[in-house]
């Protein structure tokens, strides 16, 4: 990839530790941890929680690259399972084992997309390896509440990564704009800054999106950006959850990137964590969300979008404002992603890597991808069956994990994954 086409975000990720601003207190607590592994005084693993964009991932990277460590990264195209992860750790174990673990750092990046259905007791089993492993292993999540993460969390140190201050976001976005020497109007910076919302990598790409079409200036910020832009969620529902106003809880429906339909998603799922003291709350707010849904269907279906500021007063006043409505905590805990979108999300990873694989198929073996499945695909499946060996062999010729080629060679079962 030319280094025109590199995103910003990949381009200007901190190689080292003392180029990620804020963070100060995740990155002590990481170098102190790294630290009593090399002298032997530390077992435990670390699990880095916080909400996407704030450098979970880049500070694993540039810890390795300080301390000299070499990573061993399970990458999120994995199909993740026990038998998958131990792999992973005893490769960094076994490998070049001069020093033993010592020079070594594992990466299980985002482990709240581990499978829980698809593969029972899997974070048992997890919670087994990362407690049992020799090499410090570091793990990043979203969601710091996940409920199937519990034992997880408690067999590791826990690091919480906070969301960005505006400053920072805008510092990084004026050091971006002149290495790239790019004209950018200070007061559109502080506006990309503002609607990220702690999340640099969407404030990245945003500029780099504005900056790539046209001046950088605060009329063309606001107007692109709300099409490039994906807020938390998490935050946006906590908003709507506690605001005690009619305004306050519509304000959300005027963020630049708001969209209803992944909203009222959300909002049916959380309402339930939420409100679960008060039958009260729950029936006036299940209550509005259903009359909201009613209204979806005869807007969408008859095209009447002038139902639609209707539809939005009912779904987050409607839900925030509630008969004996229970104080909520700083931190509502069991907030989760709707089952449904998470649905769609993994089945979409699966179709991903497969078409990557059949890409690499067809340019390797000059065939049509119908050729390859009829006559290529089964005759490696059987030969994996008698000899599993050629798994890793096809995987290393063309480049990509086991994973990727078993998904190829046996989509039922990849399938299965992702339901
Ligand atoms: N604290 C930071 N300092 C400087 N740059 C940052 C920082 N946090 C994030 N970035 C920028 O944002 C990009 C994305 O960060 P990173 O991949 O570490 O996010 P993450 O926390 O792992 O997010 P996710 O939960 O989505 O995986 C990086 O490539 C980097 O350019
Ligand atoms: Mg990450």
């Amino acid at each position: 990839m030319s280094q025109r086409r590199l995103p910003w975000f990949e381009k200007y990720r901190p190689r080292s530790l003392k180029d990620v601003v804020n963070q100060e207190e995740a990155k002590k607590t990481m170098e102190d941890w790294v630290r009593r592994w090399l002298d032997g005084k530390e077992r435990r693993a670390l699990l880095l929680s916080g909400p996407p964009g704030t450098g979970k991932t880049t500070m694993v990277h540039a810890l390795a690259h300080d301390y000299g460590l070499e990573l061993y990264e399970m990458n999120a195209s994995d199909v993740r399972t026990a038998a998958r992860i131990r792999e992973v750790v005893g490769k960094a174990l076994n490998q070049g084992s001069l020093f033993g673990f010592r020079g070594k750092l594992v990466l299980f990046d985002e482990v709240d997309g581990i499978n829980v259905k698809a593969d029972q007791g899997g974070i048992s089993e997890i919670v087994d390896i990362v407690k049992e492993a020799k090499v410090p292993i570091a793990m990043t999540a979203n969601d710091p509440w996940d409920p199937k993460l519990r034992p997880l969390r408690e067999a590791c140190i826990v690091v919480q990564v906070r969301p960005l201050k505006n400053r920072d976001i805008l510092e990084v976005l004026r050091r971006i704009c002149s290495a790239e020497r790019v004209k950018c109007d200070d007061d559109a910076l502080k506006l990309i800054a503002e609607s990220s919302m702690g999340d640099m990598r969407s404030a990245i790409n945003d500029l780099q999106l504005v900056a790539e079409t046209g001046p950088v200036t605060r009329d063309r910020v606001s107007l692109l950006s709300s099409r490039a832009h994906q807020y938390d969620m998490f935050r946006v529902v906590d908003m709507v959850l506690k605001a005690n106003t009619v305004s306050s809880a519509t304000a959300v429906t005027r963020l630049p990137s708001f969209d209803w339909e992944s909203l009222m998603l959300w909002l049916t799922e959380n309402a339930a964590v939420a409100y679960s003291s008060s039958v009260g709350a729950l029936s006036d707010a299940y209550d509005n969300l259903s009359r909201a849904d009613v209204l979806r269907g005869i807007m969408v279906s008859k095209q009447e979008w002038e139902l639609m500021p209707y539809l939005l007063e009912l779904m987050t006043a409607g839900v925030a404002l509630v008969r004996n409505k229970p104080k909520l905590p700083f931190f509502i805990r069991g907030m989760r992603f709707p089952e449904k979108i998470r649905l769609m999300a993994r089945t979409r990873e699966v179709r991903e890597t497969r078409d990557r694989v059949m890409h690499m198929l067809r340019t390797q073996l000059h065939e049509s991808s119908s050729t390859i499945i009829r006559d290529y695909i089964p005759l490696v499946r059987i030969l994996a069956q008698r000899d599993s060996k050629i798994i890793n062999t096809l995987a290393r010729a063309l480049g990509v994990s086991e994973g990727s080629v078993k998904l190829i060679i046996n989509p039922e079962s990849a399938e299965g994954q992702g339901e």
